[in-house]
C-alpha cells in the first residue's frame, strides 16, 4: 500500500496531515505580514493625527457595535478607483489601529462608513439616525430615535477605556479621570454623532503629498 492509500483509509491520520499542510499554508501567507513594512504603513509626521477615541466617541462606537450597524454598513474603502470617487481615499490600515475590535466588514446594505465623519452636520445625523426615511425616502435602514431618550451610563467608561489600554491604546490618567464626566448626562444619540463624525477624520489627506513616512 502506497502512504496516499494508507492516508487515506486512516481518519486520524488523515486528520493530522491536513492539519499539517493547512499550518503550512497559514504560515507563508500569515507570517511575512509581521515583517512586511507596508502591511503598517507609517504616517507622515503632518498626516499623522491618529488618536484614541474621546470617552464619547467610544460609547458611540460602543452602541454602533450593541445596534448592529455593522451588519449593514462596512467601514473600510478598498483601493478601487470606483470605491475612491464614491467614499474618498482609500482606508489604510493605520487607521484601524486603536480599532478593537475593528469594523471593517464587508456586508454593504448601506454605504460604507469609514469616512462618512464630517460628511454632513451633526443636525442631519441625528435626524437621519430618528428617521432615515425623512431625508432618504427609498432607504431601508430602521428608526435609531430612541437612541436620544437613552442616557448614556458613565459608571463603566472608565474600565472601557482601561481595556482598551491593556491591549495597546495609549489612554493616559488624564483620560481615566475625566471619563465619567465627558459623559454624564449625554445621551446615546449624542455618543453616536459624536462616533460618527470622527469617522475617517484622522489623517489629512493632502493632494499631492505622500501621507507616507
Ligand atoms: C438594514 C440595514 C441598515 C442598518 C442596520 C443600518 N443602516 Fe445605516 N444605512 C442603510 C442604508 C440602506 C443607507 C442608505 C440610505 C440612507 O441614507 O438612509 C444607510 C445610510 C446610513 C448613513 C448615511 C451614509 C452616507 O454616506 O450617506 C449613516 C451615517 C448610517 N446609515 C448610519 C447607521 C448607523 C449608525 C446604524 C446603526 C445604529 C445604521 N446605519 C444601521 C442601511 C442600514
Amino acid at each position: 500500500m502506497s502512504f496516499q492509500e494508507k492516508l487515506e483509509k486512516n481518519v486520524w491520520g488523515m486528520i493530522a496531515m491536513v492539519a499539517v499542510v493547512v499550518s503550512i499554508g497559514g504560515i507563508v501567507e500569515i507570517v511575512p505580514l509581521f515583517y512586511l513594512d507596508n502591511t503598517m504603513e507609517k504616517l507622515n509626521k503632518d498626516e499623522d493625527s491618529i488618536r484614541p477615541y474621546t470617552a464619547l466617541q467610544l460609547e458611540g462606537r460602543d452602541v454602533y457595535i450593541r445596534e448592529g450597524c455593522y451588519l449593514c454598513h462596512s467601514q473600510m474603502i478598498r483601493p478601487f478607483r470606483d470605491e475612491k470617487e464614491r467614499y474618498g481615499h482609500y482606508s489604510l490600515a493605520v487607521e484601524s489601529k486603536y480599532d478593537h475590535p475593528f469594523q471593517w466588514g464587508s456586508k454593504r446594505t448601506g454605504p460604507d462608513l469609514a469616512r462618512v465623519g464630517a460628511k454632513y452636520s451633526d443636525e442631519w445625523q441625528v435626524q437621519h439616525l430618528k428617521a432615515p426615511r425623512s431625508l432618504v425616502p427609498e432607504s431601508v435602514m430602521p428608526d435609531y430615535a430612541f437612541l436620544a431618550d437613552a442616557k448614556l451610563d458613565d459608571s463603566l467608561t472608565e474600565s472601557k477605556m482601561r481595556a482598551l489600554k491593556a491591549v495597546g491604546v495609549p489612554y493616559s490618567d488624564e483620560d481615566f479621570k475625566s471619563a465619567a464626566s465627558a459623559v454624564r448626562g449625554k445621551t446615546e444619540m449624542d455618543a453616536m454623532v459624536a462616533y460618527l463624525q470622527v469617522l475617517g477624520t484622522m489623517v489629512k489627506f493632502q493632494e499631492g503629498r505622500d501621507y507616507r513616512e
